[in-house]
């Protein structure tokens, strides 16, 4: 706790006031969004006492606070991920001092595989839940009473209400917007063609790397959260082709329009106390 608040304050004395009312975490290719804001205060986050950082290429590793829409935003551009040797614990850490900040808000988005055969590559998807199984949590150990309880429901993690404003956003935009159920995968391999049948087989509509450890401790630290998946490749053995990170990054920017356009329009209509 002494080092989330450290990281809080030195990341509250840099940005200043007032305090940002959304955090966003831009996953793979997708960090473009953090340059349209307006007023931009960067930090590095090597610069953060005790904050993780992120080693992966298209990742730039940096807090970007800032105005989209007129609201004021705390944009990860970049994460730490479970498979750079982080553990889950750290991966939500930066969650955790969004938290200690006292962001209330969380708009999580990653580059995912796409299990439901429905769908296509460069299709979003809205997560209406969560799939975790590897045993681990990012909550596992001492409770940070501060932030919340022990044992938390996480039956509404990603509340009907956000969700409801983003399929209003997708609409007025024209975006087939898609809903599903994401699967946490250790990585850093792509999963196997038997292990994405066992996802298609859980009730998961999409795999990923990411998103999940953050999620759980933004529920435990009582934030509001949406997740918006973007369906960078069919998930192995849908198609003929190998997988590959430049697929990934590539749709990424193919669909790096109507991706910010949906965000922007999120984060105008987002619901705030
Ligand atoms: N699997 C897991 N993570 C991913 C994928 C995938 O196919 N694509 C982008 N991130």
């Amino acid at each position: 706790m002494v080092q989330l608040k450290d990281s809080a304050a030195y990341v509250l004395s840099m940005i200043g006031d007032p305090l940002p009312e959304i955090a966003i975490i831009l996953g793979s290719g997708l960090g473009g969004l953090a340059d349209e804001l307006e007023e931009k205060i960067r930090i590095p986050y090597k610069e953060i006492p005790h904050f993780p950082t992120s080693t992966v290429k298209g990742h730039a590793g940096r807090l970007v606070a800032g105005y989209l829409e007129g609201r004021r935003l705390l944009v990860m551009q970049g994460r730490s991920h479970y498979y750079e040797g982080y553990t889950l614990r750290e991966c939500a850490y930066p969650v955790q001092m969004m938290a200690t900040m006292g962001i209330k808000n969380l708009l999580v988005t990653n580059a995912a595989g796409c299990v439901n055969e429905r769908w296509s590559a460069g299709d979003l998807m809205l997560i209406s839940d969560h799939i975790k199984l590897i045993p681990d949590s990012p909550l596992r150990g001492e409770n940070i009473e501060s932030l919340g309880e022990r044992f938390f429901d996480m039956s509404r993690a990603y509340p009907e209400k956000l969700r409801k404003v983003a399929r209003l956003a997708a609409q007025e935009l024209g975006i087939d917007l898609k809903e599903g159920v994401y699967q946490f995968f250790s990585g850093p391999n792509f999963e196997t063609p038997a292990e994405v049948r066992f996802a298609r087989l859980c009730g998961a509509d999409a795999v990923g790397m990411s998103t999940v450890p953050e999620v759980i401790a933004a529920n435990h630290a009582k934030m509001e959260v949406l997740g918006i998946s973007c369906m960078t490749n069919m998930a192995a053995g849908i198609l003929e082709n190998p997988l590959s990170h430049q697929e990934v990054l590539e749709t990424g920017e193919r669909v790096k329009l109507s991706f910010s356009a949906l965000v922007r329009l999120i984060v105008k209509k987002w619901p705030l106390e």
